[in-house]
């Protein structure tokens, strides 16, 4: 089966253990997330589901919300308050404590925001996504505001981390986030505790976020490529 394929199963079985009418969800950033998305728009169209009002993480699915007739409110809107049932997205790494890497699509910050504002959060990943360290072979995105660039890579050396800067393809030099900031890249040579990484690098003067999510305990679904989805509830089950 192809990755594709696995990440459309993860993203449907997720719509159809939590979305439910009349929810209010979050919708993640990424090709997985977006599949969660475009299932959304399908059952919406069809009647199936009815009353979602949806706070997106990025530009990017907030384009898609509007191919599919997805109504979006900003989180700060009355309707929303600032909190929501659901947030479903995808990740770029994930431990068996369900701790987890994000940030691959540079939307890390409005992703961290909303699914930690969600009484649930749920990940969708296929099976090539687990690990048992974070940090290690896929980059630790860092949002910096762009003139703490130099110092920020410093003190990420100090953290034993090494922080690039993530470069656009078909533009000339970095990504600019959506909110305007750059991305440092940052690969750890020893493994890392995630909670304490995470709150370590976000004490950083000039760190907007950070693409580690141990805060949060995720529910998540794994796409295998038998065609299966394993639902892991959290906390998950010691083995
Ligand atoms: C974007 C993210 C994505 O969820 C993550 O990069 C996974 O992407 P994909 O589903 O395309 O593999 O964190 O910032």
């Amino acid at each position: 089966m192809e990755q594709s394929e696995m990440k459309e199963n993860a993203g449907k079985a997720a719509v159809d253990a939590l979305i439910r009418d009349g929810v209010k969800v979050g919708l993640g950033t990424g090709s997985t997330a977006i599949t969660v998305v475009q299932y959304i728009g399908l059952l919406l169209a069809q009647g199936k589901l009815k009353n979602i009002s949806a706070v997106t993480t990025s530009l990017q699915t907030e384009m898609e919300c509007e191919k599919w007739n997805i109504p979006t409110y900003s989180l700060n809107s009355r309707h929303i308050g600032g909190s929501l049932d659901v947030a479903i997205d995808g990740a770029d790494q994930i431990d068996s404590h369900h701790f987890c890497v994000k940030g691959g699509g540079g939307a890390l910050l409005m992703e961290k925001i909303v699914a930690y504002s969600s009484t649930i959060f749920a990940l969708v990943v296929d099976e090539t996504k687990l690990v048992e360290h974070l940090g290690l072979t896929f980059p630790v995105a860092v949002e910096v505001i762009p003139s703490a660039r130099v110092s920020v890579c410093k003190a990420l050396d100090r953290l034993q981390g090494k922080g690039v800067v993530r470069l656009a393809v078909r533009k000339a030099g970095p990504v600019i986030t959506d909110h305007g900031n750059i991305i440092l890249d940052t690969l750890f040579q020893q493994p890392i505790y995630p909670a304490v990484m995470e709150e370590e690098i976000n004490c950083i003067p000039g760190v907007m976020e950070n693409g580690l999510f141990a805060k949060k305990g995720p529910h998540v679904f794994v796409a295998r490529a038998d065609g299966t989805v394993e639902a892991r509830d959290y906390p998950p089950q010691q083995s």
